[in-house]
């Protein structure tokens, strides 16, 4: 790792791969004691990859195989440049590293566009213009665009401008800013609260290859059980046993297919995590194991806030063994949350995760698959709950964490914990992939959980972010990720609701919630037009789940979102650049929902080449802008041409029957499609039970491979159905 010091300022530069470029300033030349928490590799666990130092009177030149890393001698600023000489991540000003001051400026280049800073609101999809604050918060404001705190902080910025892009990760964990242009147009500016000037810079040329790099560091979802694709329904609250079994009933009469019933704060006992209420939960293992029969699987939520109450095991246990937050002052930190007087776990520690983790045992030894993760920013109230929310705030800032304070910690707390609760569950649940989910987290939570933004409401407007907002996430690392469909506080009405399910259906996480105080939001709350709506758009998606499980899988391996922008696939088309209410599902799906109320057109731009309109199959040859006719039973849905769509058959529930038929949409023209499949739970997968096809269309026919790997699917017809071709029938294999 060369070292360079420029008046007292020390640079480090790691080379980690060729295009994996690590930054690192100290004053003085003392570096900070390393912090880990979000990356998964130090710098010594990457294999040895080959650069060379080139020095010229005025630079100091840094060759990897993909890029260069220039370094001015008197002024020692930085920047790269790609195989074609082009700049990029260009220093302004040398970084400024002072006791008060640690922040980075770069220029911003001619038709750079940035993305990325995670979870955000606002229905912007590029993000110049603006500050954006990383300061995981419980926003529960309503999620207007004045608000810059979300729950989620990921301090990575993904650069895109043709034909080369890159992103940066700004490796601390202390409140951060990014002003993107808004004090300067012609500067990107990062800068922190303490710690350490340390970045890393990711080079494509292209996005998957941005994303690629963002996961080699901070890593990828692991593959989701199957089940966990399907819909979970959910709401604030579901308050007995009674209650829970009738609307698993209703689910399966009315035939909308579910997978997943989420039970809200109101299944403890006084809001005490890990435990279940005396009366309204009598026997959950038999209301568990009742609702699994029928093929649905339970999620329990869990706050971090744990009741202080000296009768209460998980308290007592804490605190005999300091494992709580303390204040400055040696104390144990108390603030209200649902429980009114509680503490907080440590999640820094290791001992403390792994008890955390183990307490999950209450749940999962009653049948539990899943944890959500709430509150963990974490949210503290002013007053008790009882008397009232009141404001929001946080553990003191001093309060002590691990060997640091909460000011350091602070944005990793609900990754931390969505650790403690992933690691936990792989520890209890050896043979069965479980599902978490965190409102809260830091750049690489993927590693740990899904995501969702949050407490939304039942606006327009709030369908129409959560399309930037998912893409975003993508491009930052966490793909598994959808909003409250219906909206979470305020009431949905039946168009916004049928709307929202129509895209819903199709998010990466696919989950309806609701508040208490708002009225019910299952899918046959709304008139039978509109139950009819949701019902077939989720059986779209259960149809789908061949392609979407396959998706996740490429996800696991390489990082690559599930919904793409559509500059994704056409990043150098800059028409693409600004679309943020049009998506990419991989490669071969584009989704372009309605998002206003009594409208039933809208604008499509589909880009260079042929696409197909999925309900009726017309062929439309890109670049062109349409309009899209949409009455309320239709989303506008289009396939690229030359795509291979595979299906399974109706489902109520994702493992209901094996996959079987398997059906292959073929569309005229020239691509690929792998198809992952295995057992769709357990961790076999790991050990190379599974299967791969690879499914290839040239010339318009279909090629598909032999499949590779140690997963024998279900014996199975294949059923190959033919879009925009001369021969129109649909033909039946043996697979
Ligand atoms: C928070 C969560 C919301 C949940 C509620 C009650 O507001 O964001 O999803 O329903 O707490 O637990």
């Amino acid at each position: 790792m060369p070292t360079f010091t420029f008046d007292r300022l020390a640079l480090a530069v790691s080379v980690l791969t060729p295009k994996l470029i690590r930054l690192r300033y100290a004053r003085n030349g003392k570096f900070a004691k390393r912090r880990a928490w979000a990356v998964t590799k130090d710098d010594s666990e990457f294999a040895p990859t080959q650069s060379d130092v080139n020095e010229t009177s005025q630079e100091i030149i840094i060759n990897t195989k993909a890029i260069s890393i220039h370094i001015q001698r008197d002024t020692g600023k930085i920047h790269f440049t790609d195989s074609q000489n082009k700049i990029f991540c260009a220093d302004d000003a040398r970084p400024s590293v002072t006791s008060v001051t640690k922040s980075v400026a770069k220029s911003v280049a001619t038709g750079e566009h940035f993305y990325g800073f995670g979870e955000r609101t606002y229905s912007s999809l590029e993000r110049s213009g603006c500050i954006y604050t990383h300061w995981a918060t419980d926003t529960a404001v309503p999620h207007t665009p004045d608000v810059d705190r979300m729950y989620v902080a990921i301090p990575i910025y993904f650069s895109v401008r043709p034909n080369l892009d890159y992103a940066v990760y700004f490796n601390n964990t202390y409140r951060s800013q990014f002003d993107v242009g808004y004090t300067d147009p012609n500067q990107i500016r990062f800068s922190a609260d303490g710690g350490e000037i340390d970045y890393y810079v990711f080079y494509g040329p292209t996005p998957r290859e941005v994303n690629e790099g963002i996961a080699q560091l901070l890593g990828t979802h692991p593959l989701p059980p199957r089940w966990a694709l399907g819909y979970h329904q959910s709401r604030w609250g579901y308050k007995s046993d009674q209650e829970i079994r009738k609307l698993a009933k209703e689910f399966r009469q009315r035939e909308i297919p579910c997978d997943v019933i989420h039970f809200d704060i109101d299944y403890m006992d006084g809001y005490r995590v890990f435990t279940w209420h005396p009366t309204r939960f009598k026997n959950p293992k038999k209301l568990i194991a009742d609702l699994r029969r029928d093929g649905f699987r339970a999620v329990t939520i869990i706050d971090p806030g744990v009741k202080a109450d000296k009768k209460y095991f998980v308290y007592q246990e804490g605190l005999k063994k300091n494992y709580f937050v303390k204040k400055q002052n040696g104390k144990v930190f108390h603030g209200y949350v649902w429980p009114d007087d509680s503490v907080f776990a440590d999640f820094t520690r290791d001992d403390v995760r792994d008890w955390w983790g183990e307490l999950q045992k209450h749940l999962t030894d009653k049948g539990v698959s899943g944890i959500w993760n709430d509150m963990n920013e974490p949210a503290v109230f002013s007053k008790p709950f009882s008397a009232g929310v009141g404001n929001t705030g946080t553990i003191d800032l001093d309060a002590k964490q691990s060997d640091t304070t909460h000011a350091e910690a602070h944005n990793v707390f609900g990754y931390n914990m969505a650790r403690a609760s992933y690691e936990g569950l792989r520890k209890l649940l050896p043979d069965e992939r479980a599902f978490t989910l965190t409102r809260s987290g830091f750049a690489g939570m993927q590693k740990f959980s899904a995501g969702w933004s949050g407490d939304n409401h039942a606006w327009w407007e709030h369908l129409e972010t959560s399309l930037p907002q998912a893409c975003n996430m993508g491009l930052s690392g966490v793909s598994f990720f959808g909003a409250d469909i219906g909206g979470f506080n305020s009431d949905a009405s039946p168009e916004l609701f049928a709307r929202w399910m129509q895209v819903g259906s199709l998010y990466p996480f696919a989950r309806g919630h609701s508040h208490t105080d708002s009225i019910y939001q299952e899918p046959w709350r709304f008139g039978e037009r509109v139950e009819k709506i949701c019902r077939d758009y989720l059986r779209l998606r259960y149809r789908l789940l061949p392609y979407l499980y396959s998706l996740f899988y490429e996800s696991s391996q390489h990082g690559t979102p599930i919904w793409r922008p559509m500059f994704y696939h056409y990043p150098n088309d800059e028409r693409t650049y600004h679309l943020h209410d049009q998506v990419m599902i991989g490669d071969s799906i584009l989704v372009a929902p309605i998002y206003k109320a009594n409208c039933d057109r809208r604008v499509v731009y589909l880009p260079q080449g042929e696409w197909f309109d999925y309900w009726t199959d017309e062929k439309i040859a890109g670049a062109t802008h349409i309009t899209a006719h949409a009455p309320l039973e239709v989303m506008p849905l289009y396939v690229r041409a030359g795509a291979v769509i595979p299906s399974g058959p109706d489902l109520n529930y994702a493992d209901e029957k094996p996959l079987s038929p398997l059906t292959l949409d073929v569309y005229a023209g020239e691509g690929e499609f792998t198809l992952y499949e295995d057992d769709g739970h357990t961790f076999e997968y790991e050990k190379g039970v599974f299967a791969i096809t690879r499914l290839e269309i040239r010339d318009s026919r279909l090629k598909i491979h032999k499949r590779e790997g140690n997963y024998a699917p279900p014996s199975r017809k294949i059923i190959i159905r033919p879009h925009g071709m001369e021969r129109k029938e649909t033909v039946e294999v043996e697979d």
